[in-house]
């Protein structure tokens, strides 16, 4: 499973990327405004950082020709930039125009298998079923996510399944038990995706153990 963080944070970008494990970032709105900063300028920074992994940049407009123009802005800015949609008939009109000319689009705000499945049609290179938010209204996140990887995968649409709106690390374990492409993951989140109480008694134990024999280690 790919793994990308979900932020607009540089600082927590680089340090993530330092660990060898980061596929792709993904931004939204909200996530560039609370860096204060707007998406053209904050995306084309991620993108170097990024290389030719997958940075995914959300339009503001909601109208299909809208949304073609500041998509194709938004594609400019570096070759690694997708253009994310929010889901609804306009976004997808949108994504079958960027789409045939070679724009990766992100469909967002997926709430339902059948959401995916249209904007797999539409040519979707990415799709972002959010789990956490479903939990939010007392609805099983996980199972709508596991439907969409079981819709997507079985037609073998040239589509990613990017599990979102993470909200702790067991959303992820369902995510990659049930063979979703990627996971977007907030940092705190990975942070607890790497720490158990035993690897780190293990640790210090070993230590204690060189140390009685070897005098302090390093
Ligand atoms: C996905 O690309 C979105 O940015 C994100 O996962 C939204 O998650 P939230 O529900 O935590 O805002």
């Amino acid at each position: 499973m790919k793994i990308f963080i979900d932020t607009a944070n540089l600082d927590m970008i680089k340090e993530i990327n330092s660990w060898g494990i980061l596929d792709g970032v993904t931004t939204n709105p909200s996530l560039v405004a609370k860096e204060n900063t707007d998406t053209p300028t904050r995306v084309k920074e991620i993108a170097k950082i990024l290389g030719d992994r997958p940075v995914s940049a959300e339009v503001m407009a909601l109208d299909a020709d809208g949304m073609i123009a500041e998509g194709k802005k938004l594609a400019a800015i570096a070759p690694n930039v997708n253009v994310k949609l929010p889901m609804c008939i306009e976004s997808l009109k949108a994504t079958k125009a960027l789409s045939s000319e070679g724009i990766a689009v992100n469909m967002t705000l997926i709430f339902d298998p059948l959401q995916a499945l249209m904007a797999a049609k539409a040519g979707a290179r990415f799709v972002s079923p959010f789990i956490g938010r479903l939990d939010d209204i007392g609805t099983h996140g996980v199972d709508m996510l596991s439907e969409t990887v079981q819709i997507i995968h079985q037609y073998g649409f040239d589509t990613e399944i990017i599990a979102a709106s993470i909200r702790h690390p067991t959303h992820v374990l369902d995510a990659a038990e049930m063979g979703c492409d990627i996971a977007t993951i907030p940092y705190d989140i990975l942070k607890k995706m790497v720490a158990h109480p035993k690897t780190e008694e293990g640790i210090a134990k070993f230590k204690a153990d060189y140390e009685k024999v070897n005098g302090p280690g390093q």
